[in-house]
């Protein structure tokens, strides 16, 4: 029994004067009270009549957590690449649920009570960490954020001996962010626990790429018919890599716009139409996914200048205009305001998705634990 739920003020055991019988009163806040006389069976009638009231709060309330069959059956998530669409699909609808619950009043349903998670962010986060930690803690599991400004990194031990030091503490999931391409799949490659790419290098962000999925999914139910822009700094972006790999799987049409020394020498691999020009890229668009220019990443070569570069590439209410008439704009986040998005439109709620992302990526999130944990009790632990 849950005593979130059902607290010891909910629920009186006593015995009038002269009875042989135990009496039992539940009454629950804002609930008719109710009482039962059972004799010796007290203690059985009142787990029935708690159960039952436990299990009635949690369909008002909530949601079925009930275990699905699993479509997705891998324990870690490093690449969108070893997704399929079904694979993709399952993980949308896995979603669902969190979405109506991270809304509700309660947010906490113990379903990964003692399951480990560990935080290993190698590089800065607001969004990704922080919604990590609170999908976690939303479904009881414990978190533990490690700094690595503070860690043994800072004496000369090696990334992959911190990982093999954590991965003895055994924990369940591991979530990595870090500078170098590849590597949240050497890691799963040598620890037990699972892995989940939190963004590695230029190469992969997948769950940045799920939660765009569902949030455009939210809006228009289907990808079949969908034409969408991811504009900007594609060469350094791994959100960019992951979109066009898990929204082309769906079924959507990608058109990549950006400055010729910005599209990968090998674009062309990609199932995408490759524009260089705002105006014709984003032709007939329904969404408009604007890229961070990766400061960080464009180390030894010439930074654009910002006026110039938001003139042809930054995304306004006039550029706007070029895609589809009620399209919507989109941005991974963190925003250079004013280099490649206008902060206006980067905050009409009318247009711009870019809070609503944010939403979708806790709902993702708690679904991607709760699957990865659930594979690791069916495939591994059993
Ligand atoms: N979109 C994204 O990955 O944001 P953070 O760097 O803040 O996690």
């Amino acid at each position: 029994m849950n005593s979130k739920f059902l607290k010891s003020d909910h629920i009186k055991l006593y015995k009038r004067e002269n009875s042989n019988y135990w009496q039992m009163k539940i009454k629950l806040p804002r609930q008719k009270s109710i009482r039962s006389s059972t004799g010796t069976k007290i203690l059985k009638e009142a787990e029935k009549i708690a159960l039952k009231y436990y299990s009635g709060l949690i369909k008002k309330n909530y949601i079925n957590f009930k275990k699905s069959q699993p479509v997705f059956k891998k324990i870690h998530l490093v690449e969108t690449a070893d997704l399929n669409k079904k694979e993709i699909e399952y993980i949308l609808n896995e979603s669902k649920k969190y979405i109506k619950f991270n809304k509700s009043k309660i947010k906490k349903i113990n379903i990964l009570e003692g399951r480990t998670i560990f935080n290993l962010f190698f590089e800065d986060s607001t969004r990704t960490r922080t919604s990590f930690e609170v999908a976690a803690k939303r479904l009881g599991a414990d978190i533990i954020n490690v700094s690595v400004r503070d860690s043994s990194i800072n004496k000369g031990e090696t990334l992959l001996d911190t990982m093999t030091t954590i991965n003895s503490m055994n924990p369940d999931i591991l979530i990595v962010r870090h500078p170098e391409e590849g590597i949240s799949k050497k890691i799963s490659s040598i620890v037990e626990a699972s892995v989940i790419n939190a963004g590695d290098g230029s190469h992969e962000h997948p769950t940045q790429a799920l939660l765009d999925a569902l949030t455009i999914k939210n809006k228009f139910k289907k990808f079949s018919k969908l034409k969408i822009a991811i504009c900007g700094d594609i060469l350094h972006s791994r959100v960019a890599r992951s979109n066009i790999i898990i929204l082309s799987k769906l079924g959507a049409k990608i058109n990549v716009i950006g400055p010729k020394e910005w599209l990968p020498k090998n674009i062309k691999k990609f199932p995408v139409n490759i524009f260089t020009e705002m105006k014709k890229g984003l032709y007939n668009c329904d969404v408009v996914m604007m890229l961070r220019i990766q400061k960080e990443r464009i180390v030894g070569k010439i930074m654009p200048n910002q006026k110039s570069y938001f003139k042809k590439y930054g995304l306004d209410y006039n550029k706007l205009k070029y895609a589809k008439k009620n399209a919507f704009v989109m941005h991974p986040g963190p925003m250079n305001r004013g280099f490649e998005i206008d902060s206006k439109l980067a905050d009409d709620v009318t247009r711009s998705l870019i809070q609503e992302q944010v939403a979708m990526g806790v709902a993702i999130r708690m679904a991607c634990l709760e699957i990865i944990i659930n594979n690791r009790d069916r495939f591994i632990n059993d």
